[in-house]
């Protein structure tokens, strides 16, 4: 059985006051969140102080991204050392925001993966579709030169130490949000796409959905049998909606 997993990508939101404020709420509501592990991953600066209010509870916390690199010369950047020292158990790698913004090519996700395993972080790992791409009808093709990317770089077996995150570029911050058929479809092709290599992994593996999840719509996509969590920007700002989400997922 897999246990569904909620997590908050605050992305550059917040304000050491509003930060206090939201961790505050998540604290006061998890107790309860029966069935779904909470997370949310702060901007960086705000990490010490999601440790300092969630140690002891039930939300872990994470970071939005880290270095290929463990130390040195890279002005800007994160070690996963670095997270680890702030007890992160997850960063997320390969956001679509990181692919278009920061041209991450699926190379350098496939060795931010390796890097944060090495540290011992659990990656999130994004992966998805463009509109362009969906509309070519390549979504398929899309994702799974993704996915092929982590396993050829890291093998299957390390990928199945992390979390999958399947976004539509599309329905990211757009209130698009995709059908739970349309979600259903592409998690289900990508736990055998992962199959094909390992059938105990791909059963094992957490592929969450992100992309305009919200109250309304979490119920309805986390019933799907192959989605098994969500990866929430927008709706995780508020306490109450976030906490609505992980929620839902009791069923
Ligand atoms: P959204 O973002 O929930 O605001 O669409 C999801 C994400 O980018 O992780």
């Amino acid at each position: 059985m897999r246990q569904p997993l909620v997590a908050g990508n605050w992305k550059m939101n917040g304000s050491l006051a509003g930060v206090r404020e939201l961790l505050a709420g998540i604290k006061a509501g998890v107790d309860e969140v029966e069935t779904a592990e909470v997370a949310v991953c702060p901007p960086f600066v705000y990490i010490p102080e999601a440790q300092a209010q969630l140690a002891g509870t039930a939300v872990a916390w994470g970071g939005q991204d880290l270095s290929v690199h463990e130390s040195g010369a890279y002005t800007g950047e994160v070690a996963g050392s670095m997270l680890r020292d702030f007890d992160c158990k997850y960063v997320i790698i390969g956001h679509s925001e990181r692919r278009t913004y920061h041209n991450e090519s699926d190379e350098l996700v496939a060795q931010k993966f390796t890097a944060a395993h090495k540290a011992g972080l659990v990656p999130i790992f994004c992966i998805g579709e463009t509109l362009e791409e969906r509309e070519s009808g390549i979504t398929e093709e899309v994702v799974a030169r993704q996915v092929d990317a982590v396993i050829d770089h890291c093998g299957v077996e390390t990928l199945g130490e992390g979390v999958i995150a399947y976004e539509p570029v599309w329905a990211i911050g757009t209130g698009k949000t995709a059908t739970p058929e349309q979600a259903q479809e592409v998690h289900a092709f990508i736990r055998g796409r992962v199959a094909a290599k390992s059938p105990q992994v791909a059963e094992g593996l957490r592929i969450l959905y992100g992309g305009s999840m919200k109250p309304g719509n979490a119920a309805e996509l986390l019933a799907k049998p192959d989605i098994d969590g969500g990866l929430i920007g927008g709706a995780s700002l508020d306490a109450g909606d976030f906490l609505a989400i992980c929620k839902a997922a009791n069923g």
